[in-house]
């Protein structure tokens, strides 16, 4: 049955599609500005051990159910609940999870079409069509909207491939492309005049900042956005695996590859920051912080680039480029998660479920754009500050609690028979029984009464 499915043919497939997914706008973008405001190399600390300690065993969690199961997350949930009562708590988990990731791809969309449309802005200047880049950078309706389309159709034509052909070929491609992108931009980076102040602020950590109230939930949901927890994007990917495959290895070579790209991507946005204020561009909000957000992405860095002449319109070229392969290879697995589900649970063909899926997405982004002052940011913490973790916590009660841990181990054992004499298995099942389901619920209370 599996391989009528779909099944990635190799573990370096596997893992360049997981990393792929893991690795987007969150590692690129927002990590970094992140850890700027919030005490450099403290917030790091902060982010890794949230990261090891709740991301890493509740990914476990998402990819031994879906290998398990073989299936979407709703038949998955339903396959290892004990009664009738919570496989019925299953399928209303699976399918808040589907709804949750696609409204994460209809604002990813929206973003992911104004990264292209700065990459060929850049372009343009290139070629002198300076008219044209500028329309290409100014906030406008007919931009957002044809460049949101445009992104959507990018992704609905590889998950329209399906999972060799389309997930893991385009995965297996574009990561290694990513990698060495950010590569190459680091170290161009860091030989510019100022580069060094941003190393200081990234690296020196201040403890004080990064213990601020608030600041640990905001931390929660990036590690859980970052691996796409939650939302059955990692199940699904597990259930397209092989049974030979020896799961815990396959995690942590996931997670290592986020952390990896997020922190790379530290070296290079923040030393960026610095270059642009040494060439005398507004860096800090008039409070003092950083710029993050979208403002340091669309306003800051393309007016470091300015900067630089024509090296500044190559590296901004670069930089939107490395930015689309970061999102597309996230917005695919997001796309997957509903599509895979109708396919299996309603006898739908996969081509039909893509476009009519992606279709509605794709409207769902246009009504946010329509909206946009009061749909934007009401999504993004929707989905990612409070949903992922939620839905992250209901999925270790799952692992931990409901399902039979003979079976768990039965499942861990297919690809690495020896599984239970190791440490994975002394540390993990008491781990995602108590100490995340307990970490993620004292998270959100503080941050429900704070
Ligand atoms: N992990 C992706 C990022 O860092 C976002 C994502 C969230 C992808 C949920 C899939 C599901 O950008």
């Amino acid at each position: 049955m599996a391989t009528n499915r779909g099944e990635f043919s190799s573990r370096f497939g596997f893992v360049m599609a997981a990393a792929g997914s893991a690795v987007g706008l969150g590692n690129v973008w927002g990590f970094p500005t992140q850890a700027a405001d919030n005490g450099g190399a403290a917030f790091l600390f902060v982010y890794l051990l949230l990261a090891l300690t709740l991301a890493y065993p509740t990914l476990m969690a998402e990819l031994i159910i879906g290998r398990h199961a073989h299936a979407n997350a709703v038949s998955a949930l339903r396959l290892i609940s004990p009664g009738r009562g919570t496989a019925r708590f299953g399928t209303v988990t699976g399918i808040y999870g589907f709804i949750v990731a696609s409204l994460i791809l209809a604002f990813y969309a929206i973003v992911a079409g104004w990264i292209i449309a700065f990459f060929l802005a850049s372009a343009c200047q290139l070629l002198g069509l300076d008219g044209l880049a500028d329309w290409l950078t100014r906030f406008g309706m007919g931009r957002n909207l044809l460049f949101m389309a445009l992104f959507m159709l990018l992704t609905i034509g590889i998950i329209s491939e399906g999972v060799q052909r389309g997930i893991e070929r385009w995965s297996s491609r574009l990561m290694p492309l990513l990698l060495a992108t950010l590569l190459c931009l680091v170290l161009y980076v860091m030989t510019l005049e100022g580069a060094m102040d941003g190393l200081k602020v990234y690296l020196l950590p201040d403890f004080g900042a990064a213990l601020k109230p608030g600041l640990i939930i905001a931390a929660l949901g990036s590690a859980f956005f970052s691996l796409s927890l939650g939302v059955g994007t990692m199940l699904i990917y597990g259930s397209y695996l092989t049974d030979r495959e020896n799961l815990p290895v396959v995690g942590s070579l996931v997670t290592l590859v986020d952390i990896l790209i997020a922190v790379l991507a530290g070296f290079l946005v923040l030393p960026a920051m610095y270059v642009a204020l040494h060439n005398g561009v507004q860096i800090f909000t008039d409070s003092g912080e950083l710029i993050s957000g979208d403002s340091l992405l669309f306003t800051v860095l393309p007016e470091l680039f300015s900067t630089m002449g024509i090296a500044g319109v190559i590296v901004s070229m670069v930089f939107f480029f490395l930015m689309s392969i970061a999102a597309l290879t996230s917005s695919i697995s997001m796309l997957e998660v509903p599509v895979a589900y109708t396919i299996e649970e309603h006898n739908v063909g996969r081509k039909k479920a893509v476009f009519v899926i992606g279709g509605l997405i794709a409207a769902a982004s246009a009504v946010i754009l329509l909206n946009f002052e009061t749909l934007f940011g009401l999504t993004v913490s929707f989905t990612t500050r409070y949903s992922q973790p939620l839905l992250g916590f209901v999925f270790c009660l799952y692992a931990g609690w409901l399902w039979h841990r003979d079976k768990l181990l039965q499942e861990l054992r297919k690809g690495n028979p020896e599984v239970a004499q190791g440490l994975f298995w002394k540390v993990w099942p008491w781990h995602v029984k108590f100490v995340c389901p307990l970490i993620i619920l004292a998270i959100f209370g503080q941050a429900l009464l704070g």
